[in-house]
């Protein structure tokens, strides 16, 4: 995965590989110390910054999306065939334009306030 990521650099800025090692072998040393379990939090981690811009972005396109836990993970993986490709579903997002029908898009949205939102240090 590092070594795709730098020939990418490598082509995209024309950076020689040899100047790019030090990076490199920086990424591995903190990746390689990861136990499982902590790979497997740092890559769901990674999808949740994702998830955040697609649903920033679909909302700019007034695309709704509704982000899922609390799902079937084992399920997912096998209907959608994630084990063959050595992934794991993480999460779970719903994209869609809205049914006019549906009641529910006039509720007030439920929203803390900034007070209860932030805590500033
Ligand atoms: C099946 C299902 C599972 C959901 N799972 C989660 C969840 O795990 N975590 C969460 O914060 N919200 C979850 N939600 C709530 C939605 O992400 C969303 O917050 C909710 O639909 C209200 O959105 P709104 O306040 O923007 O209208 C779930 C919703 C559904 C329908």
């Amino acid at each position: 995965m590092v070594d795709d990521y730098l020939k990418s650099v490598e082509n995209t800025r024309g950076i020689a590989e040899k100047d790019l090692k030090g990076y490199s072998d920086f990424m591995k040393s903190k990746l390689m110390q990861l136990s499982d379990a902590e790979k497997e939090a740092w890559t769901a981690n990674q999808v949740y910054l994702a998830l955040g811009n697609v649903m920033t972005i679909a909302a700019e396109l007034e695309i709704d999306t509704c982000p899922m836990e609390g799902f079937e993970t084992e399920k997912y993986n096998e209907i959608l065939s994630l084990n063959d490709k050595n992934l794991n579903a993480s999460v779970v997002l719903a994209v869609g334009y809205r049914s006019n029908e549906d009641e529910t898009q006039h509720y007030p949205k439920v929203r803390k306030s900034t007070k209860e939102l932030f805590t500033h240090i």
